[in-house]
């Protein structure tokens, strides 16, 4: 696919992420550097982007530069070698490692001082959904540097939005995200675990998954509105009454003979919560335990 607007693109880093985000420019159309530090990965691309043998010779033919290394560590060494900084100066940097507020806040500044134009870009997706409607990208920055690479990005995924001003905003979010899933993915494998000791069929709980996630949904989208207004109090069921259904699922987990860590460490956290006065609230007065605040 040709796109109508050419532009001349840069990827560092060609590892399992960088290798999907130059192959898709490339084959957008877009005029396509590629640069790793093991020079063998690279030869994918022998006849569909040009072969950089340095970092800086790389950011020297673009415009826009995506960088895709493991992490904000290996990124600031790299922006740091002796180069960087004039072969970067007028372009654009994208910056699409995962990390948090602060690795952005402090990449962003060192992107100001270089005189370099700077965003965040958080990939919600694996490789192999790269350039898919199954993939989104998450940006933060500047919104004029957005919009005037907004087209040059559009093949990388589904979805590309600019979820804030903020340069951190990306990270935060993809973070967020991030806690949610992964704590949604342990809880899951224990829920999992318990059904198979007890000769559950797991066909029986994937069907049942629908209306778990949706009542997810529901009570997080209640909770994340009455944290904002402090509002812990209602008629539905107390902190207590929830604490004594969860050690149900520690027990049970015991009885089974599986690992209680997961479903123990929630019950600490209730407790942590009850422990602060809020046993007589409800879900959203965890929030009190996670921050740490007592009770009003
Ligand atoms: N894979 C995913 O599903 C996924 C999804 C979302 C976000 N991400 C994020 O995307 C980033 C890249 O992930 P990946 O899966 O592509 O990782 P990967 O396959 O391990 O690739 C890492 C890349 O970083 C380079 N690198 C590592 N240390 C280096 C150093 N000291 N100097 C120069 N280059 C160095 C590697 O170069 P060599 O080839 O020379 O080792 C390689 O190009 C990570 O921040 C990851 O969290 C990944």
């Amino acid at each position: 696919m040709r796109p109508t607007h050419r532009s001349r693109v840069a990827v560092l880093g060609l590892g399992q992420m960088g290798t999907e985000i130059a192959r898709v420019l490339a084959e957008a159309g877009h005029d396509t550097t590629v640069w790793n530090r093991t020079s063998a990965r690279t030869e994918a691309f022998k006849s569909s982007a040009s072969v950089a043998s340095s970092a800086d010779e790389a950011c020297r033919g673009a415009d826009l530069v995506l960088s895709v290394l493991s992490n904000y560590t290996v990124t600031d060494e790299l922006l740091k070698a002796p180069g960087m900084d004039d072969a970067l100066s007028g372009k654009t940097l994208v910056q699409m490692s995962t990390g948090t507020p602060d690795e952005a806040r402090s990449t962003a500044s060192w992107a100001v001082r270089t005189g370099v134009a700077y965003l965040e870009a958080k990939i919600v997706a694996y490789p192999n959904s790269i350039g898919t409607d199954h993939s989104s990208i998450l940006y933060s920055g500047d919104p004029e540097t957005f919009g005037r690479w907004q087209h040059t990005l559009a093949p990388l995924a589904g979805v590309n939005v600019l979820v804030g001003k903020n340069v951190t905003d990306a990270a935060t979010l993809d973070l967020a995200w991030l806690g949610f899933w992964y704590g949604a993915s342990a809880a899951f494998h224990q829920s999992l675990a318990l059904c198979r000791a007890e000769q559950l069929p797991v066909e029986t709980l994937s069907s049942q998954l629908r209306w778990m996630v949706d009542f997810i949904e529901l009570t997080a989208r209640d909770s994340a509105t009455r944290v904002e207004n402090d509002d812990f109090s209602g008629t539905d069921c107390t902190l207590e009454v929830h604490r004594s259904a969860l050690e149900h699922v520690v027990r049970a987990s015991r009885d089974a003979g599986i690992d209680d860590r997961v479903p123990r460490s929630v019950v600490e956290l209730f407790s942590r919560a009850i422990a602060l006065g809020h046993g007589g609230d409800e879900l959203p007065a965890l929030d009190r335990a996670v921050t740490r605040t007592s009770s009003r």
